[in-house]
């Protein structure tokens, strides 16, 4: 048996810290990496320093194991390292173009601290071209050791982090060197045998409850039919492409569902019956606030960015923006069309985080809704489960938290469904209707029941089925 590399992941955010768990359990020596001493230390303790179900599982058992070494140390990790996984952020600019300053700083931080052979593993998304100038920018920094690039992007959910990195769909290799993308596939086969031998116990506890798959349905595939092996160019552009083609799916959607608020048909059972086609698929058009999150927008505009500066007008994508832009006041008309009284009456919005099972709140569209309906001047309440502490800094000081949905819904005049955490959906809104002042919901994620709400004497408003019974 070939003895395993040893493997650093810079950046421990989403993808550096849940991949970096999972190769460690998988067998690897693996150092994770950050410049934040914060984070590092709750690593440190075997728990996850965000929100993101089953993760902790696996962060002990990858801390308890030794094979997992947090730290914020380049001199540490690199000096022993084989193979570096950049897992850093890449956040957007005002102009739409990515920041690549921590990309760029990362590894000039590598190369200057390795004395081996390197193979670096890009994992962060990042513009069409940027692999290429980033490997020549390295070699001017560390002339004395051979370098290999390699493009890997990552595709794994916030939500489903620990499913998506176990059982992933695809491995994109882009790389133009066929050794070190070998060594890279190699790395991500003895994770998929290790993801297979999880007994079945293990599997109940992520997979039964975030995605309706059985052991034989992620297995389907072998691994060598998930490889796609592409130049380095090609698996940059899949990344954000990917990404693009989704919340474009999620616009679409949105568009739709305004036809069918006025109309008297149902998006939800338009986009089954569409979603039914095989070649169009049911995923991603789910009607609603819209998209946000720390990858869909940065990822579209960057997308619209680079190709413009290359030439190519990609105006479709500007169209998905302005139909995401749109749905924040859109939601807004239907709750000025309830007509309540500023004065003596509060809003209820329910969900700030950007999309259930995570407390990410960048971009999120439910921060919008509650501040934008802030500023209309109405009085607003709100509670999530999990990302209040993170949506302090992002909402608007007049808005007033509660520890509690029953707490948050006391007196209210209206409930707005933002963010479709399972503690709403399966809330009992029969029983708790005696703290409403005023029966008004409004299910800005359609995942609440319409015909039983509208039965218990709710004011009932999804998008996308405001006319439909
Ligand atoms: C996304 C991609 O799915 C993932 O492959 C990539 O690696 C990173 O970006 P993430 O940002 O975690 O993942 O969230 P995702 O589940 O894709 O949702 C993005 C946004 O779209 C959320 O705000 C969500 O609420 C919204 N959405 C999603 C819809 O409004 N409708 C849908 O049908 C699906």
């Amino acid at each position: 048996m070939s003895e395993k590399k040893n493997i650093t992941i810079v950046g421990t955010g989403y993808v550096g810290l849940t991949t970096a768990v999972m190769l460690a359990n998988a067998g690897y020596k693996v150092f994770t990496l950050d410049i934040d001493q914060k984070k590092i230390d709750v690593v440190k303790t075997g728990k996850s320093y965000f929100y993101e179900p089953s993760l902790d599982i696996f962060v002990e058992k990858a801390i308890k194991s030794g094979n997992l070494i947090p730290t914020t140390s380049y001199k540490e990790a690199i000096p022993s390292t084989d193979i570096v996984l950049s897992c850093v952020g890449t956040p957007d600019r005002e102009d739409g173009s990515s920041n690549l300053d921590y990309i760029f700083a990362a590894a000039e931080s590598v190369v200057t601290n390795t004395k081996k052979d390197l193979i670096y593993v890009q994992k962060s998304t990042v513009p069409v071209g940027t692999g290429k100038s980033l490997l020549k920018f390295m070699k001017g920094k560390n002339a004395k050791v051979t370098m290999h690039y390699v493009s890997n992007p990552e595709f794994l959910a916030e939500s489903t982090a620990v499913f998506d990195t176990l059982f992933f769909d695809r491995l994109v290799v882009g790389a133009d060197n066929e050794e070190a993308r070998k060594i890279v596939v190699n790395i991500f086969k003895d994770l998929d045998s290790y993801a297979k031998g999880l007994e079945d116990q293990h599997f109940g506890d992520y997979i039964g409850t975030y995605k309706n798959f059985s052991k034989k349905d992620l297995f389907s595939k072998t691994f060598e039919e998930k490889v796609i092996s592409t130049n380095i160019e090609s698996a940059e552009l899949i990344k954000v492409t990917a990404n693009a083609f989704l919340a474009l799916k999620i616009s679409f959607a949105n568009s739709i569902a305004k036809l069918a608020d006025v109309s008297g048909a149902n998006i939800s059972q338009v986009m089954d019956g569409v979603g039914s086609d095989i070649r169009i698929g049911r995923s991603f058009l789910y009607a609603g606030l819209g998209w946000g999150g720390g990858c869909f927008p940065k990822d579209v505009h960057g997308l619209i960015h680079t190709a413009k500066e290359h030439g190519v007008e990609l105006s479709i994508m500007n169209k998905a923006v302005d139909v995401n832009n749109s749905m924040v006041p859109y939601t807004f008309n239907k709750l000025k069309k309830l007509k309540l009284d500023k004065k003596s009456d509060f809003v209820t919005v329910l969900g700030l985080s950007f999309k259930a099972g995570t407390s990410d709140v960048r971009k999120s569209q439910s921060i919008k809704l509650a501040n934008y309906i802030r500023e209309k001047g109405y009085k607003v309440v709100a509670y999530d489960p999990h990302a209040m502490e993170e949506a302090k800094e992002l909402l608007n000081k007049q808005i007033t938290l509660k520890q509690t949905i029953e707490e948050a819904i006391d007196g209210t005049s209206c409930v707005i469904l933002a963010t479709e955490w399972k503690e709403f959906i399966n809330f009992n809104w029969e029983i708790n209707s005696k703290l409403f002042k005023k029966k008004n919901i409004i299910d800005a994620r359609n995942k609440l029941n319409q015909s039983q709400l509208t039965k218990q004497g709710f004011v009932y408003c999804g998008i996308g089925q405001d006319k439909s019974s």
